[in-house]
């Protein structure tokens, strides 16, 4: 049989069409296609675009990722502010946004010592609560939050950053007033809330041999308790210098023994210069702007984004090596414009640290990382 030309011209056409937006004539591949037999790929979302929806950019997400995690909405002091109000508004927009589009919803976080209000740990303006009253408070917390959404996110980071980079557990007011034991009741109370949803303990810099080594037995000592820990999320903000591959292959293995699996929840790489005051990812860290520290204001040069693209290839090549431990891989933002890079450690500066560029257009990174979706190993 032979098709007139213009019917096939069309037929190529809409091809290309249903395969996702079309940058120039290129048809754009989609990660969460790609990457479907491996690992879930998630983006991070910022609670601009869930209250100020965009449609190109709603279109980007939906094309390329099948997982979504708030960046912002759901952290203590935005949907829990006082003590007697919970703002559920930005969060149930999440939700909604997620079911229409397929997405496995993660939500972040439910116990972590940032973004909280002092009231949290507080009986009366300046008076700290007894151990009694922030048990209570966090689980009326765990209760009303994870359980208004029971059954539509998939899996909650139910702690966030417990641990010191020397593995020892992190003096937050959660330890200080309640003990060492307030990561089991932060696990039973989300278990309580929805038990089908998975439970995560989450941290950064987790690529540290005494960090990992403190996760492990974090976790060892949660499920001694009875809780239940379905994986280990390693964070994943890292630099063009560190960390190498061979420290996070290795907690990846050890992470993975300890929970069954491991989820990267928060994947970005800065370009940029890192402030010699500042280490890890603590959001309380800050370093004062200067021009020095601001290098790719009008864009990242050509060798640079080469760099970028190999560096994030070598971590997709680990996580393909190690795809049957790994259930997702997050990336802490959309687009280079919405990165918190722009604004963290350092104010104004103009961050290059993810795949899709600030007219949300795929950068070399994106095709190199696709590439390694269909390389043999
Ligand atoms: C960051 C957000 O991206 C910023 O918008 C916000 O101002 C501060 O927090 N580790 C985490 C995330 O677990 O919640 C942090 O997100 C980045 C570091």
């Amino acid at each position: 049989m032979t098709h007139h030309p213009v019917t096939t011209a069309l037929a190529v056409l809409s091809a290309l069409v249903a395969c996702g937006p079309a940058i120039g004539d290129e048809p754009v591949g989609s990660l969460a296609k790609a990457f479907a037999g491996k690992y879930r790929i998630g983006v991070a979302i910022s609670t601009g675009l869930v209250t100020n929806p965009r449609p190109a950019a709603d279109a980007l997400i939906r094309h390329q990722f099948n997982s979504a995690t708030p960046e912002n909405l759901l952290k203590w002091e935005n949907v829990h502010p006082d003590k007697d109000r919970y703002d559920f508004g930005p969060a149930d927009r999440f939700v909604a946004f997620g079911k229409e589009n397929d997405l496995f919803l993660v939500g972040h976080t439910l116990v972590w010592h940032s973004q909280t209000p002092a009231w949290v740990f507080e009986s009366a303006p300046g008076v700290p609560a007894t151990r009694e009253q922030l048990l209570t408070t966090m689980r009326d917390h765990i209760y009303n939050v994870a359980g208004r959404y029971a059954g539509q996110i998939g899996g909650w980071d139910v702690v966030n950053e417990a641990l010191n980079d020397d593995g020892t557990l992190r003096d937050s007011p959660w330890r200080r007033i309640i003990g060492d034991d307030y990561l089991e009741f932060a696990f039973k109370y989300a278990q309580e809330a929805d038990p089908a949803a998975e439970l995560y303990y989450n941290d950064y810099s987790m690529h540290l041999a005494a960090k990992r080594d403190g996760a492990v037995r974090l976790v060892d000592k949660l499920k001694q308790a009875g809780c239940r820990v379905d994986a280990i999320g390693m964070q994943s903000h890292y630099g063009m210098g560190h960390p190498q591959a061979s420290e996070v292959e290795a907690s990846i293995e050890a992470l993975a023994e300890a929970a069954g699996k491991v989820a990267i929840t928060e994947l970005d790489i800065n370009v940029l210069p890192w402030p010699s005051n500042i280490a890890g990812a603590d959001v309380g860290q800050s370093a004062a702007a200067s021009p020095r520290l601001n290098p790719y204001r009008d864009g990242l040069p050509a060798a640079k984004q080469a760099e970028l693209a190999e560096r994030y290839a070598m971590f997709f090549r680990l996580y393909n090596h190690h795809a049957d431990v790994i259930d997702r891989v997050t990336f802490w933002g959309l687009d280079d414009g919405r990165s918190w890079h722009n604004g963290w450690p350092v104010r104004g500066r103009t961050a290059h640290s993810l795949l899709f560029d600030r007219s949300l257009a795929p950068k070399p990174a994106f095709d190199a990382v696709l590439r390694t979706a269909t390389e043999t190993p």
